[in-house]
Parts: C-alpha cells; structure tokens; sequence
C-alpha cells in the first residue's frame, strides 16, 4: 500500500526512524520488499533521477506497482530522491509519487526559498507532500577546521526561517554526513547538537538525514579480498541512527549500503564459480542478502516491528 510520507512520519516521530532506501531494478526491489517484510517495517522507496534514466521511469513505476501486488501487506511511500524542479514537477503530475525532495540546497537561501515554495504550492495541490534541503551535506574531517566546518552544516536559525517561508513538509539537514562510502576520513562527525537546536527550534517537525549508509568494515573487506580496491571506506555508525530518532529524525537514506551488498555478492559469485555466465544464481543471492540487509538495518532504525501498529494508525485517520 503506497502511503504518504506524513503519515508515516506523524507515527514515528520521535521515536524511530524509517529506513529511506534507493532503487534502481528489479532485484533491489524484490529484496526491498521482502526485507521490509521480514522486519515487519514500514518504508519509503527512492528514485533518484539516475534511478529514473538508469532503469526508465515507467519502467520503475511498473515494477513497483507490480511489487505492491506481490507484497499486498507492504506499508510503503514513494519519493524522488534529490529532485530539481522540473523532476519534481514531473513525479508530481505523474500520479505515482507519494513525495519528492527538492533539492536547491546549492542556492542562496532565498533563491532556495523561492524554488522549493514554488514545488511545494503544486505538491500539495495534488495530495504529495515535500523534502527540502538546507545545508550543504559534505564530509567533515579532521583535518578541516571547525568554522569551515561548521560553514557546511545546517544552520538552526536559518533552517526556521527555511521552513516557515517555503512551506515544505521535512527538512534535510547537514549535520556531517556525506554521500557515497568515503564519509570520514577521521572520527565520526555527526553534529547531534545542530540537530537538537534545529528541533529546539522546529518542534515536531521531521528532520531527514542523507548520506546515512554505514559502509560496514565487514562489508568492505570482503569485497576487497573478492578483486575491490575500496581503501579507507568509511561510513555512520548506525548505532546512532536511535539518538537521532529522539531529535526528531525521521527518515534515514540509505543507497551506497545497498550497492556494496551488490558488489559483494556478485564479486564473490563469480570469483567462487568462473565458468558461470549466468545472472540468475548472483541475483539469487543478492535478493536474499539485500532482503537481510534491510530487516537489519530496520532493526538499527526502530522501525521493524512497527507495520502493524502504523497499518492500525492509517486506519485509524
Ligand atoms: O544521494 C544520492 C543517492 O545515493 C542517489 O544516487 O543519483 O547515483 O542514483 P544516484
Ligand atoms: P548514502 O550514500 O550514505 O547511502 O546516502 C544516500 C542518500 O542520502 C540518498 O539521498
Ligand atoms: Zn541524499
């Protein structure tokens, strides 16, 4: 069932987060589904617009539909990850989407403001709801000083200011992660007291935190001992994901993770049997790893075991 992701926010804020994972195919999103089930948790499935060019649109929309049939007891919303405006534009007249992120954070304030008021006016004409950004998401290291830092995160004053003027539904916000499996060079940097002062601010309001993958060390050996050259991949410590929850956290993302289980699986699949030229047995595997995967990750989160209890709150409304 494709929900919003406001209800799914109202139920778990402050309390947990929901896992907001990126797809691109058929596998992923079999092992999505299924995972998610496993846990018994809600979810929300993103599009990226490479997402949408890599597999087609329409493509991607089918396979989901197609999903919501074969799994009819998913809780799920769909949501374009990083949109501009013209894709946000686009998933909203689609009918498909239950959400879009715009994503003008690389704009002054203002002009951020102007960009994201303008895709929030037709989003909540059609019933979607919208993600903006604020901040610029980079990787904080050890060796950068603090005010050039600090130059990058979210700031709390503005981040009110963002919300009350543009309207949208839930904010990014830089708090020291970054995309991609190379987040800390250093120590971990998440700004938890930026976050807490953003709520301070914004009470209530849901707060999402991207580049959110773990880059598990385990992970990244074993794709390295398999042919990889990954070196000094880095990722969040996903330990932290239940802090964040209880300072208004509400939606976790989460891609790299998901193509390093790819990568593992595949690079060890066919290192283990060099005559095959199959894609089923890698694909195979990869569903059911990706499927454990998630049901982990949802357990980091606080969302597995929540389906039913949200399946009772939509009833409920
Ligand atoms: O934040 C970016 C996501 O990981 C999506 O990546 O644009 O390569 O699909 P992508
Ligand atoms: P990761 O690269 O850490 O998985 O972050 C994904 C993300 O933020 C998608 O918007
Ligand atoms: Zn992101």
């Amino acid at each position: 069932m494709i929900v919003t992701t406001k209800a799914l926010f109202k139920h778990a804020y402050g309390h947990y987060a929901i896992g907001a994972y990126n797809i691109n195919n058929l596998e992923q999103t079999m092992g999505l589904f299924q995972g998610n089930l496993d846990s018994q948790a809600p979810f929300i499935i993103q599009l990226s617009k490479g997402a949408r060019a890599y597999t087609h649109k329409s493509m991607l929309e089918a396979i989901i539909k197609a999903a919501d049939q074969v799994f009819p007891k998913a809780i799920f919303a769909v949501h374009l990850d990083h949109g501009d405006e013209a894709t946000c534009m686009d998933c909203i007249q689609s009918g498909f989407y239950s959400s879009v992120m715009i994503d003008a954070s690389a704009e002054s304030l203002e002009k951020n403001i102007e960009i994201t008021k303008r895709v929030v006016q037709a989003a909540h004409k059609q019933g979607l709801v919208v993600e903006a950004e604020l901040g610029k998401l980079g990787g904080v290291e050890e060796h950068v000083s603090v005010s050039e830092a600090d130059a990058h995160l979210t700031d709390p004053k503005q981040a009110e200011v963002f919300v009350k003027q543009s309207g949208c539904d839930s904010l990014a916000c830089a708090i020291g992660t970054s995309h991609g499996a190379y987040k800390f060079a250093g120590s971990q940097g998440l700004h938890f007291d930026v976050l807490a002062e953003i709520q301070k601010r914004l009470p209530g309001f849901p707060l999402v935190m991207h580049g959110s993958s773990s880059v598990p060390e385990e992970e990244v050996a074993r794709i390295n001992a398999a042919g990889g050259q990954l070196r000094g991949a880095k990722g969040v410590d996903a330990n932290q994901f239940a802090k964040a929850a209880t300072l208004g956290v509400t939606k976790v993302n989460i891609d790299t993770d998901g193509r390093l289980v790819w990568c593992r699986v595949h690079r060890e699949a066919f290192r283990a049997d060099p005559t095959n030229f199959d894609l089923r047995p890698p694909g195979t595997i990869f569903i059911k790893e990706y499927a454990k995967f998630i049901a982990h990750k949802n357990t980091k989160l606080g969302s597995a075991g929540q389906l039913e209890a949200v399946r009772a709150f939509l009833a409920k409304k």
